[in-house]
C-alpha cells in the first residue's frame, strides 16, 4: 500500500495508495475541519490549488451535523462532493483543546460541546464508530494529547492509557470494517505516539504501537509550545522507531520552514491550519518569506502576491486590490488569500518531492530557508 519510490538521507519519496486514490508523498493535507476549507474554498478551487487530501475532525463533525446525519447522505465524500483521500482526526486532540469541563476515565472521556454544552461521551469505540459513519479514507486513533506542561509522571500514564487505547481502537474499526452497511469497508488506522518532550517515553511508545501493525504511524504532541529544535531532537529520536514501510505523518504541523526540516527526518505527512488561518488575517507566504497585506506599503503595489506564482489570486489580481478587499472586509479577499497560501504549501510539497527523486533534497532545502530570510533582511 506504501511505496517507497526514491530515498534521499532519510527523506521519502513515496506513493500511498487507498481506496480513493493515490498519494504522493510528501504531502500536505488541507484542513477542513467542519467538512469545509475556511475561506469559502470549495471542490472546484481545491482541483485548482492541488490539493490531494482533505483533512476533517471527528469531534467537529459528531457535534454538527452529526455523523449519522452524515453516513445517512452517503458519507462524508458525497456529502462535500470530495473524492479523493480524506483524513479524519480523532477527536481526541480537539477535546482536549476545546470543548468544556473533561474528565478523562480508562474508558474515554466526559465533555462538554463548544456548541451548545451538551454533555458527550467519547472512547476509542465511539471515536471509530463516527469515523466508520463518517466514511473517511484514514481514520486516526484516539488518543490523550497531554498538556506541554504535564509532568512525567502524568505524560507516562497518559502514553499507557493511550497504548490500551489503541488496542481498543483497531478492534472496533476491525469490526466495523466487516460490519455490512459500513459504507468504506477499507477504512485505514493511523496509530498516534505521544511522550511529550521525554525521548525515551516516546521511544518505548513507538515501540509499543508498531507491535499493532498499523496502516500509518503519527508523531502527535508537538507543536504545543516546545521549541523548534525540541521538536526537530524528538523527530530524530523517534521516527527511526516507527515502521520504514508505513508513512509518517506529523500533527499539526506546520511553518515552511518546520515541513522542510521534517521531511529531511523521515516525515512523509502533514496537516496545519496555518495556511487558512493566516491567510484569513492577510498574512501570505512566499518564497521570500511571509508578508501582511494589511502594511500600508502594498495599498498601491499593483504586483500579485507573488511574481509567478499561479494561484488563482495571483494570475489575476494585484496586493493592492486584495487588501482593500481585506480591509473592506469583502469575502473575496479571505478567500483569495487562503488560495494563494494553500497553493504556496501545495506547491512546495510538489518541489519537495522532484528534489527527493533528483536526488538534491538538501541543496533545495538550504535555497529554501534562505530565500524565507529575505523579508526579514
Ligand atoms: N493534532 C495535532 N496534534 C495532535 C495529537 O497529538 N493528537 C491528535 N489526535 N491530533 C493532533
Ligand atoms: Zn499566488
Amino acid at each position: 500500500m506504501y511505496k517507497i519510490l526514491k530515498t534521499d538521507g532519510l527523506a521519502k519519496r513515496g506513493e500511498f495508495e487507498t481506496v480513493h486514490g493515490t498519494i504522493q508523498t510528501p504531502v500536505f493535507m488541507n484542513v477542513g475541519t467542519a467538512a469545509a476549507i475556511k475561506g469559502a474554498v470549495g471542490t472546484e478551487d481545491l482541483q485548482q490549488i492541488k490539493t490531494q487530501v482533505e483533512l476533517s475532525n471527528t469531534y467537529h463533525l459528531h457535534v454538527r451535523p452529526g455523523d449519522h446525519i452524515v453516513k445517512q447522505l452517503g458519507g462524508l465524500h458525497k456529502f462535500m462532493n470530495w473524492d479523493k483521500p480524506i483524513l479524519t482526526d480523532s477527536g481526541g486532540f480537539q477535546v482536549f483543546s476545546l470543548a468544556g469541563l473533561r474528565k478523562i476515565k480508562e474508558e474515554g472521556v466526559y465533555f462538554q460541546s463548544h456548541v451548545d454544552g451538551r454533555k458527550i461521551f467519547m472512547g476509542p469505540e465511539e471515536s471509530m464508530q463516527i469515523q466508520s459513519n463518517l466514511a473517511s479514507t484514514i481514520a486516526m486513533a484516539f488518543d490523550e494529547c497531554p498538556s506541554s506542561v504535564a509532568s512525567r509522571e502524568y505524560i507516562q500514564a497518559s502514553v499507557n492509557r493511550t497504548t490500551r487505547w489503541l488496542e481498543r481502537c483497531k478492534n472496533e474499526m476491525n469490526r466495523l470494517n466487516s460490519l455490512e452497511d459500513t459504507i468504506n469497508k477499507n477504512q485505514m488506522l493511523f496509530g498516534i505516539n505521544q511522550g511529550g518532550i521525554y525521548d525515551d517515553i516516546r521511544i518505548e511508545h513507538a515501540k509499543a504501537i508498531t507491535e499493532m501493525d498499523l496502516d500509518g504511524y503519527a508523531v502527535g504532541g508537538l507543536a504545543v509550545g516546545e521549541s523548534h529544535e525540541e521538536m526537530y531532537r524528538i523527530l530524530e529520536s523517534v521516527v527511526p522507531y516507527l515502521p520504514q514501510n508505513k508513512p509518517t505523518y506529523l500533527m499539526g504541523v506546520g511553518t515552511p520552514a518546520n515541513i522542510l526540516e521534517a521531511v529531511d527526518r523521515g516525515v512523509d505527512f502533514f496537516d496545519c491550519v496555518y495556511p487558512t488561518r493566516n491567510g484569513r488575517h492577510g498574512h501570505l507566504y512566499t518564497n521570500k518569506g511571509k508578508i501582511n497585506l494589511f502594511n500600508a506599503k502594498y495599498e498601491t503595489d499593483d504586483r500579485p502576491i507573488e511574481e509567478g506564482c499561479q494561484c488563482p489570486a495571483c494570475k489575476h489580481h494585484s496586493r493592492a486590490y486584495i487588501r482593500h478587499l481585506l480591509k473592506a472586509k469583502e469575502m473575496l479577499g479571505m478567500r483569495l488569500c487562503v488560495l494563494h497560501n494553500l497553493y504556496f504549501y501545495n506547491t512546495m510539497m510538489e518541489e519537495i518531492r522532484a528534489a527527493i527523486e533528483a536526488g538534491n533534497y538538501s541543496e533545495y532545502k538550504a535555497k529554501k530557508l534562505e530565500g524565507f530570510k529575505e523579508n526579514d533582511k
